[in-house]
């Protein structure tokens, strides 16, 4: 298993793949924006828009592969504002079920922080629905904040809330 930074460029050439690892994570009932049926030209569509945005210095992409293959993905999203120069937002971490249980998951994570850290910042947040990841999350020490109800739907159209955590990064 490798996981490292997936470049700009790398993920504008590996759309397809990035979809297709998504649409798996859908099909097998991950709440990440889409609901069944969806259209595998619009998950293409959504990592197009993500290759741009990593172009543009947005956001920064992790990838874990699996002899070439797109086992697991996740996306360090920095905050933008002029107020939140110290903090970035976890999202999209998606593991193929093919690949689940062997770490590729905690490796990204920790990949995505370590990351974080020798940028300077200082405070990382998310959201997330899966019981799983919230055990994973939580094996790495990120802090719950609480939670939304009814925040989302899950792909086959049951609402459901969001669990917010955060994690502080030791200042350089
Ligand atoms: C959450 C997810 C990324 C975990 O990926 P993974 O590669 O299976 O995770 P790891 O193998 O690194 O597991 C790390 C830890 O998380 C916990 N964990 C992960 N899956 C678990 C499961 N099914 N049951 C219990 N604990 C689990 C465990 O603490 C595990 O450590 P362990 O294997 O040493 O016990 C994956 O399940 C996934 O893609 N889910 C769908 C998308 C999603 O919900 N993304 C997050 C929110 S956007």
């Amino acid at each position: 298993m490798t996981v490292r930074l997936l470049a700009p460029a790398e993920l504008a050439s590996r759309v397809d793949d990035a979809a297709t690892l998504m649409g798996e994570c859908i099909d097998e009932g991950a709440s990440v924006g889409w609901v069944l049926p969806y259209d595998h030209s619009d998950l293409v569509h959504f990592w197009r828009a993500v290759a741009n945005r990593a172009a543009a210095g947005e956001l920064v992409v992790f990838c874990a592969l699996l002899d070439a293959e797109l086992a697991g993905i996740v996306l360090l999203t920095r905050s933008g504002r002029p107020n939140g120069p110290h903090r970035a937002e976890i999202q999209k971490l998606l593991v193929s079920p093919r690949f689940r249980r062997q770490g590729l998951g905690r490796a990204l994570m920790v990949e995505a922080e370590t990351y974080a850290a020798s940028e300077g910042l200082t405070l990382l947040h998310l959201d997330t629905a899966g019981e799983d990841a919230e055990r994973l999350y939580q094996s790495l020490g990120w802090v719950y904040a609480g939670s939304i109800p009814n925040y989302a739907l899950d792909p086959d159209g049951t609402p459901h809330a969001t669990a917010l955590y955060y994690r502080e990064l030791p200042p350089r």
